[in-house]
């Protein structure tokens, strides 16, 4: 039987490798097997958790669907749309958000980290984010979320809320109970920079990462300038266990590739690292620059992501207001 996929991406700037390999490359797989029925959102309501720059948004918001066709999205077999143009995520979040106990948010660490030592001064929207997720992914009745590692804490508080909204409602099965899709290996790359630290958006040092829209030269240049350390490349998995660059850049590599990270530490055995980051870059060169380009071709056709965009949300609102009536009915409005 198919599987009904449902994720999101932050319409926040600067996607990058993590991004692709850890989610939207598997969006596209997830795509391309026939039998499933695949909703990609920009989720813009959770970009506003921290503050945006308005016209940089919508901005955004283009980019974020231009990378999800230029990764090999096909528009015409799944439903691409933005969140904000369908006012069920937030209704339904507002009633979810009843649902889900403060303990349950108090435990998330993406909040703790996000939030830093000045909690006090964080959104509230930031708080509760976990709860518009579950309201995004719910209104489908999803069956499968295919996410990066950093998403797992907030899929299973996901899973706890619909379970409760089905007890206090007493309505077995209304919503389903959704899968996390998270890789086995490669689930989170880490900064080009510090291989404890995830790459992320937000991170000031654009080395730190590999832009979806980066040219050639700074593809190059980033691996060039990556941190390593000193040792030979290891023979063995086990010897990357306090190696977190090496294993970092050598599991991009193996991502990139579709190979494992035993073949590449097979293939690179006792070599140095100027030898593996020139085969690193022509890689991600071969696989990401050409994404880049087609990122910037779409971005000129405003048009055609404006049509895709009308087009998706009209699918995705039809779906998502017959399930929130059904809600507003169980909840007794
Ligand atoms: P966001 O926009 O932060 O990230 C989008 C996707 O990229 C993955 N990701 C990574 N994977 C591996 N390594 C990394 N360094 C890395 N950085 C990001 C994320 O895990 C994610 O899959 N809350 C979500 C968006 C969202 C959503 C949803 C997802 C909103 N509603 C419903 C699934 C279902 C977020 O902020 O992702």
């Amino acid at each position: 039987m198919g599987k009904k996929i449902f994720s999101g991406v932050q319409p926040t700037g600067n996607l990058h490798l993590g991004n692709y390999l850890g989610a939207i490359k598997n969006f596209v797989k997830l795509n391309n097997e026939d039998q499933n029925e695949c909703v990609f959102c920009v989720v813009d309501l959770h970009a506003i958790t921290v503050a945006q720059n308005p016209k940089k948004l919508k901005d955004n918001i283009y980019e974020t669907i231009a990378t999800f066709i230029a990764c090999g999205i096909d528009p015409k077999k799944s439903i691409i749309f933005n969140q904000s143009s369908v006012s069920a995520h937030s209704e339904t979040a507002w009633i979810l958000s009843c649902v889900a106990r403060m303990g349950w948010l108090n435990r998330m660490t993406q909040f703790k980290e996000k939030a830093g030592k000045d909690k006090e001064k964080a959104s509230i929207g930031l708080y509760s984010y976990p709860v518009l997720m579950a309201a995004d992914i719910l209104l489908y009745d999803t069956t499968h979320v295919p996410v990066g590692d950093d998403q797992k804490q907030h899929l299973e508080l996901c899973r706890d809320i619909a379970q409760k909204f089905n007890n206090d409602f007493n309505a077995d099965n209304f919503f389903k109970i959704p899968e996390p899709l998270i890789q086995k290996e490669f689930s989170r790359i880490m900064s080009l920079r510090d291989g404890t630290k995830k790459m992320s958006k937000s991170e000031l040092s654009d080395l730190s990462r590999i832009n979806l829209t980066d040219d050639k030269e700074q593809i190059i240049n980033k691996i060039k300038k990556a941190k390593t350390d000193t040792l030979q490349l290891p023979s063995a998995s086990a010897d990357l266990e306090k190696r977190p660059e090496a294993k970092n850049l050598m599991g991009i590599y193996s991502s990139l590739m579709d190979v494992s990270l035993e073949d590449t530490i097979n293939k690179f055995s006792g070599k140095n690292f100027s030898e593996f980051k020139e085969n690193l870059s022509q890689v991600m060169v071969d696989k990401i620059y050409p994404i880049s380009l087609e990122i910037k071709k779409l971005l000129r056709e405003k048009k055609y992501l404006d049509k895709i965009l009308l087009e998706g949300t009209q699918k995705a609102d039809k779906i998502a207001s017959e399930k929130v009536k059904k809600i507003q009915e169980l909840v007794g409005f």
